[in-house]
């Protein structure tokens, strides 16, 4: 099991972001290679479009304006036009196939989160705050979203300008090129270390502002016992001790932040200094070939190379953000499925109900044990209670035959196939789970009630309700069926879920049931109303029952009760009495 993390603590990456992680991108940029193709030739064009006008520049101040040329003049001005309207054109449809290509990658990014996330087993949920989760999916990827769709572009469309602006440089002058390259090369130096430590910085805030989330989710789902226990003013200090701890941790980034613009101005203007004075020292000394218009044309082509060399390095800043989120991300998508379908798993057909419990041990956290060589063999059609102290394990027995956490040692099978050789699909087909608190989302009463069966009909839907009696109460809804419940069922009273869950169950009709604690919450007279059905919906299958009211399992083939790490004792009713022991203990307290 992970280690437990809580929004007071921070959350380790063990996984760093590197060159080969960062690589992994590519994978997702490749189903668009044509149209990244595509925009590449379309940069070149503007990119080379973009350098023509300085020389043409250059033309009209070295010969045009000598010669008094009107001629030569027009047609070179109306070139710059047109160059100006093609750079203008080409640059649109760029950005625009570009921010397509970044929102559909961050649209598989997303899917391959949430479906990785709908996967995970439940030991990855306990061992983090649900709002940590909820911040990687949505806060994570929409910074991803921004740098995809915008910088990915942009830093192709500045390295292309670099490298077309070098080159005409060069063809210009190559001593006056090596000024600026010698300028610019330490320049970048600076602006890596820069990122380096802002990298850092990054994922410190990450966590920070991860367990504010975290923080923020608890309470609003505590929000009931926090008000009842007047905690709103104790919460509120919380609240406010990690939102400065992030806050301090955002300030720290923007002082070093603002150190890009000096960094680059500081370079850029000791490099223009430096221009200017080889220039003219060059002019002075008489050097072939450097005119006043070669000087005005470089000048012109260096504001060309001072853009995209500052938004470059703006670029790598907002990459020491976007490595810290995407280690976030992947950390999701590379987290290890642990409980998924083997290679040679099997359908579970014919399920008439055997059940082996065989020498399992398990544990939640390593060294506390909660089974210790459980054994259990139940027969086709019989039914089971389990019945103990609370935390004795009663629900860890039920977990380990869902597969919804796997055994430590020993085996769980059914019809003599262990759990984890059977298709995950089909082995919660046949085995149907009531919860004590079961989850109703955001939808109708019919939908809820659908969940059983995704293909059910309104009329099997109804059906199903009015075997356990639910219609009394979901009639008594202004739509009936068709209300719309609000999350997590919070109009219902709690009994009310149970029999919404009751009803899914009975569409669903799986060949192995288990109720834990099912009916805790349905009053007895209830309860005893929708024995008959429940009966029915087990007749002839192997059921588990939990529940702390032993009214509830009395008629049970075989009772057990945990406790231990183990079972203390079984038998039926009767025999259970007569030992007069734990049983015996429970039936008269
Ligand atoms: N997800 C979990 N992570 C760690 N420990 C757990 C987890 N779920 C249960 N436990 C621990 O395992 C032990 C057995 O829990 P279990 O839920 O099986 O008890 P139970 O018999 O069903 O109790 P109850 O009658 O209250 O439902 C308890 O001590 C509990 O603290
Ligand atoms: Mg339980």
């Amino acid at each position: 099991m992970a280690k437990r993390n809580t929004f007071f603590q921070d959350e380790k990456i063990e996984k760093k972001i590197d060159l080969k992680q960062l690589m992994r991108t590519v994978k997702y940029v490749l189903p668009f290679k044509k149209t990244v193709i595509m925009v590449g030739l379309l940069l070149l064009i503007s990119s080379v479009t973009s350098l023509i006008p300085p020389r043409l520049l250059k033309i009209i101040v070295d010969q045009v304006v000598v010669n008094e040329d009107y001629k030569q003049l027009v047609l070179l001005c109306g070139s710059m036009f047109f160059l100006a309207i093609v750079e203008i054109t080409v640059s649109y449809i760029q950005t625009k196939k570009m921010g397509k290509v970044g929102f559909s990658i961050i649209s598989k990014v997303r899917t391959d989160i949430f479906e990785h996330l709908q996967e995970l087993s439940f030991d990855y949920y306990d061992s983090r705050p649900d709002g940590k989760i909820v911040v990687r999916v949505t806060e994570y990827i929409n910074g991803l979203a921004s740098f995809f769709s915008n910088y990915v572009l942009m830093f192709a469309v500045y390295i292309v300008k670099v490298v077309v602006v070098s080159v005409f440089m060069l063809s210009l002058s190559p001593l006056l090129t090596l000024v600026v390259f010698a300028t610019v090369i330490p320049m970048i130096v600076c602006m890596s270390l820069l990122k380096r430590v802002l990298s850092k910085k990054w994922t410190d805030l990450r966590a920070k502002n991860s367990n504010r989330s975290a923080f923020l989710v608890e309470s609003i789902m505590g929000e009931q016992i926090i008000k009842n226990y007047s905690r709103i003013e104790k919460n509120k200090s919380v609240y406010d001790e990690i939102h400065q701890k992030s806050v301090r941790s955002w300030w720290r980034i923007v002082v070093l932040s603002r150190l890009n613009s000096p960094i680059t101005m500081g370079f850029w203007n000791v490099g223009t200094l430096a221009i200017y004075g080889v220039a003219l020292a060059l002019i002075l000394g008489g050097s072939p070939g450097v005119t006043a218009g070669t000087v005005i044309t470089f000048t012109s082509y260096m504001s060309s190379f001072r853009d995209p060399i500052s938004q470059i390095a703006t670029i790598i800043q907002e990459l020491a953000q976007v490595s810290s989120n995407l280690e976030q991300v992947f950390d999701t998508i590379d987290y290890p499925v642990d409980i998924a379908d083997r290679e040679n798993a099997v359908e579970l057909k014919d399920v008439k109900g055997k059940v082996d419990f065989e020498n399992v041990t398990f544990e939640y956290d390593e060294g506390n044990t909660i089974l210790e060589n459980f054994n259990l063999h139940v027969e086709p059609g019989k039914t089971i209670a389990l019945v103990g102290h609370t935390g004795a394990g009663k629900t860890t027995v039920i977990n380990m035959l869902t597969r919804f956490y796997d055994v430590k040692s020993g085996s769980v099978k059914i019809e003599g196939i262990d759990v984890r050789d059977i298709k995950l699909h089909s082995l919660r087909d046949k085995v149907g789970v009531l919860m004590q608190d079961p989850f109703i989302f955001k939808g109708t009463i019919m939908d809820n009630i659908r969940y059983g069966k995704w293909d059910a009909t309104d009329e099997e839907c109804i059906e199903s309700a009015k075997l356990i009696h639910a219609d009394k109460f979901i009639e008594r809804f202004p739509g009936g069926y068709q209300h719309m419940l609000d999350e997590r069922g919070a109009d219902l009273s709690a009994g009310e879920r149970q029999l919404i869950s009751f009803a899914r169950i009975v569409l669903k009709n799986p060949a192995i049931i288990i109720m834990d604690e099912a009916t805790s919450a349905i009053d007895t007279e209830t309860e005893m109303i929708i024995k008959e059905a429940l009966d029915e919906l087990t007749r002839d299958k192997t059921t588990f029952i939990v529940a702390h009211r032993l009214s509830t399992v009395k008629n049970a083939d075989q009772i057990l009760c945990i406790g231990n790490k183990g079972i203390m004792e079984s038998g039926n009713h009767e025999e259970l009495i007569a030992k007069r022991g734990f049983y015996y203990q429970l039936s008269r307290t």
